[in-house]
């Protein structure tokens, strides 16, 4: 797929911007704070309905503005799509593909797949469980419908969940209900782990390769499911854990606490890696990502690079340019002397001056 062009109407900083992109590898550079993130946003908004940072929809209305406009024209196998978002502040935000309004998000599922690829991602293997199931979610939404759709069914349920638990505190008589939202959280936390423990294998097959690639041949990279509980033992588990998530008012087990190893020759990186072997491991496994669209979806995503390269040795940033040059990639960075000392082939070059492009 090719990400033809961005239009934004009071979005962040942005008043009115057009911008049309070429097919390979696009530039935005700029001093800080311009809007170089921002635009980026919008392109993985357009393709996942969610900002990347996990922002609220009003914050990326402009200041006392009322309302945002995205819309972004995406070529897929010479067919063109429109896909317009409409951020309002008081009410849910609409969107439509060739014009036509959709009710559900998922209905955008497979239109315009992005790879966003930011300094904080390096943490990843670092971090505390919830990015790593953060990442899980986001890769798996967009590789996956029947993963989104149960994702959200699960979430749902949970809270419902939750809710009702402190309730019955004050109604002991609510406890005869537990049992329905118990019952379908147990079919939604089944598929979904069952879903990731076959992703995490495909995972697996892809980022072993990278990641020896990148070590120079030295380091061998495994990662493993670490689920909270099994599918087959979830439902006995949450009735065995009843009383104990009825004193804390929330569900204690699930998929919601799972996570992922990391490690390298036996060891568990997450805790013993060094920095530059969290920080490679973090490259290998958004590499792997791009691998996955390609296979699963059979078509290219396009490839969002937000300030990665300058936090990157130049070994790094070879390795990672050399492998993107097939798919259509929007760089941002503060200077260009990076891609001069690299020798990498540029397309198109924007500079982002206070929401505005030169
Ligand atoms: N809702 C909003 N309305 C107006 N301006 C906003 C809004 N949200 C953020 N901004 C502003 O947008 C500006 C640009 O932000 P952005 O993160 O895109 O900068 P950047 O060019 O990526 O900078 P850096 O190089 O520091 O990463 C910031 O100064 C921020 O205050
Ligand atoms: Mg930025």
């Amino acid at each position: 797929m090719i990400l033809k062009s961005v239009e934004l109407r009071d979005f962040r900083n942005y008043e009115n911007l057009t911008i049309h992109f070429d097919e390979g590898t696009n530039i935005l550079y700029g001093n800080n704070a311009q809007g170089k993130t921002n635009l980026l946003e919008a392109i993985y908004l357009s393709g996942t309905t969610k900002s990347h940072k996990g922002s609220k929809d009003r914050d990326m209305i402009r200041f006392d503005c009322e309302q945002a406009h995205i819309r972004t024209i995406v070529d897929k196998g010479g067919m063109e799509y429109c896909i317009d978002f409409h951020i309002k502040k008081n009410s849910s935000k609409g969107i439509a593909i060739n014009r036509i309004p959709i009710k559900k998000a998922a209905d955008l599922f497979g239109i315009l797949n992005v790879v966003f690829f930011s300094p904080e991602d390096l943490n990843i293997i670092k971090d505390g469980p919830s990015q790593r199931r953060r990442f899980l979610d986001l890769e798996l939404s967009q590789l996956n419908k029947i993963y989104l759709h149960h994702l959200s069914g699960y979430h749902k349920t949970l809270n419902q969940r939750n809710k009702l638990l402190k309730d019955i505190y004050f109604r002991p008589d609510l406890k005869d209900t537990l049992f329905v939202w118990d019952m379908k959280l147990v079919e939604y936390g089944k598929s979904i782990i069952k879903i990731r423990r076959k992703f995490i294998l495909d995972l697996q097959e892809i980022v072993y390769g990278i990641h020896k690639d990148i070590s120079g041949g030295k380091e061998e990279l495994f990662i493993s499911y670490e689920p909270d509980v099994g599918e087959e033992e979830l439902e006995e588990k949450l009735l065995a854990v009843r009383e104990k998530d009825l004193k804390m008012g929330q569900t204690t087990i699930g998929p919601h606490r799972d996570d992922l190893l990391f490690s390298i020759h036996g060891v568990d990186i997450r805790k013993f890696g060094s920095q530059g072997q969290q920080r490679t491991t973090a490259l290998s496994l958004k590499l792997s990502e791009i691998e996955l669209v390609k296979q699963t979806r059979r078509d290219t995503p396009i490839l969002l690079l937000d300030d990665v390269l300058s936090e990157l040795d130049s070994r790094r940033q070879n390795f990672l340019l050399n492998r993107i040059h097939d798919i259509q990639t929007v760089i941002t960075c503060t200077g260009l002397d990076e891609f001069v000392k690299n020798r990498f082939q540029i397309n198109k070059v924007f500079q982002v001056l206070e929401g505005s492009i030169q």
